[in-house]
């Protein structure tokens, strides 16, 4: 029996194919979260990862434990984001792989209330900061001349309404329009440019927002992952996990997605798909 499940784990290392081989990528927002295992997953499969990100206690940490580098990248400032990818093409030679990741939730409450110098705070990172990464990203890859695939972090909330405060669902939108604008422009580059959508991944900007809206500091991932198994998808006692959205990326980082560009993958278990309240008829 131990013996079988040696060979197995000797096969499987030695047949793995490695999705994104020699690939340079850049993850900002990859020190923790979706951002974190989407690092992990694209180092597995044989590409070398910067991680770009403003939590310098984690981001080194991770980084060395995947073989990849960290840089201090806040992705509001223009000139971080310019240096990061300076950064790959000064160590590697090339950048493969933009992953436009980091984001913010913003303040909830109403919008005959709503505070503008917080919505320019969130338009700052989930809006500016994925322009940033864009144009850096396709001025690097257009000068590489060998193509690329840039993937933007949307949301659920880019597609139905009262999913998340106002500020975060007009960055999420607007992401999904630049995406679409970008990749008509840069497909004659041979540069993919998509976006994926999670909904309901239990990670610290997800359990921080739970606490706000239920007022419940006690609140923690266990608490937010049974809220969302259990009427947050279509697939009951399932909610989201970083795993996921890190194989829809790895997925359209690769050549696997080579005809797939100006695209919004959503990965929801299907929460903004169908109204499940009714569900009850097909049984
Ligand atoms: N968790 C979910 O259910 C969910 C759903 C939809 C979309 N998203 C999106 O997924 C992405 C990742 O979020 P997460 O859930 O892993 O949360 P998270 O808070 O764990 O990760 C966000 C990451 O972005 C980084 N970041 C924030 N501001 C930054 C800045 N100015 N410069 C550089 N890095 C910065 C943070 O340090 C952190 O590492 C975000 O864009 C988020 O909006 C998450």
């Amino acid at each position: 029996m131990i013996n079988s499940l040696v060979d197995s784990y000797f096969c499987s290392l030695f047949f793995r194919t490695f999705r994104l081989k020699s690939k340079v990528a850049i993850i900002t927002g990859g020190a923790r979260g979706i951002g974190a295992a989407t690092a992990k997953l694209f180092a597995l499969n044989g590409a070398e990862v910067i991680i770009a990100d403003i939590l310098d206690d984690l981001g080194p940490a991770l980084a060395a434990s995947i073989g990849g580098c960290y840089i201090h990248c806040d992705v509001t400032k223009e000139s971080d984001v310019e240096s990061a990818v300076n950064l790959a093409l000064t160590r590697k030679g090339r950048l493969d792989i933009m992953f436009n990741n980091a984001g913010v939730s913003g303040a909830n409450g109403s919008i005959t209330t709503a505070d503008m110098d917080a919505i320019k705070d969130i338009m700052a990172v989930n809006i500016c900061g994925i322009i940033h990464g864009i144009k850096h990203a396709a001025k690097a890859m257009i000068k590489c001349g060998k193509g690329g695939s840039i993937i933007c972090t949307s949301s659920s909330a880019a597609i139905m309404g009262g999913l998340a405060s106002h500020g975060y669902t007009l960055t999420k939108e607007a992401m999904l329009g630049l995406a679409r604008s970008t990749a008509c422009e840069l497909g004659v580059h041979g540069i993919r440019v998509n976006c994926i959508s999670p909904h309901g991944v239990p990670s610290e900007m997800l359990v921080s927002g739970y606490r706000k809206i239920l007022r419940n500091a006690k609140i923690g991932l266990k608490d937010v992952d049974k809220i969302i198994s259990e009427s947050g998808s279509l697939l009951p006692g399932r909610s989201g996990t970083m795993e996921d959205i890190a194989q829809a990326a790895i997925f359209l980082a690769s050549d696997d997605a080579g005809y797939i560009t100006g695209h919004n993958l959503v990965v929801d278990g299907g929460f903004t798909s169908a109204y499940s309240t009714l569900s009850f008829i097909y049984q």
